[in-house]
């Protein structure tokens, strides 16, 4: 489901961790405007995956700047659904940037076919590179 208050995403991504760069500002002021949109899964009325994106029209593109899931609940297939949900029928193509030392997301990514585009050496502040990688959405 669509996701449109800034409290449960601000929230939820405090409770994941790692999205600091996302104020509550930003990301209140990126709702308004309609530079960022939230696909969400709830269970048990829990917010258990999230999915945070920009839509890049007219391409029907989407950029995936944050994606995860509640930390009590992963590796239970939470995020393979809600992705698979994304990923079929809204958008031609999907973007986004992950680190090269994240395994679980790349693993997944690789599961769902995303390919890697291109490489920001040493782009975090842990000194990972950030891998830009793409799912062309057509093909499924
Ligand atoms: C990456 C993340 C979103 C995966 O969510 P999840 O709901 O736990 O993932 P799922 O249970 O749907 O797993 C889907 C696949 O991802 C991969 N995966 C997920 N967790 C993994 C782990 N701990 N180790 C290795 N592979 C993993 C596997 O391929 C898995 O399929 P499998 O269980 O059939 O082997 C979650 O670990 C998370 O929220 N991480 C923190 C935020 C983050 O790093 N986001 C990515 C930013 S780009």
């Amino acid at each position: 489901m669509d996701l449109r208050d800034p409290d449960q995403i601000f929230q939820f991504l405090q409770l994941v961790g790692g999205f600091a760069s996302w104020s509550y500002k930003s990301i209140e002021d990126s709702l308004r405007n309609e530079s960022l949109k939230a696909k969400a899964l709830f269970r048990d009325g829990i917010l258990t995956a999230m999915i945070g994106y920009a839509e890049i029209l007219p391409q029907k593109e989407a950029e995936i700047f944050f994606l995860a899931t509640h930390p009590e609940v992963r590796r239970q297939g939470f995020m393979k659904i809600l992705l698979k949900i994304f990923s079929q029928g809204l958008y031609n193509r999907l973007i986004l940037e992950v680190s090269s030392k994240n395994q679980s997301a790349l693993r997944l990514y690789e599961e769902f076919d995303f390919k890697k585009e291109g490489v920001r050496p040493k782009y975090y502040p842990d000194g990972s590179d950030a891998l830009l990688m793409s799912l062309n959405c057509l093909d499924f």
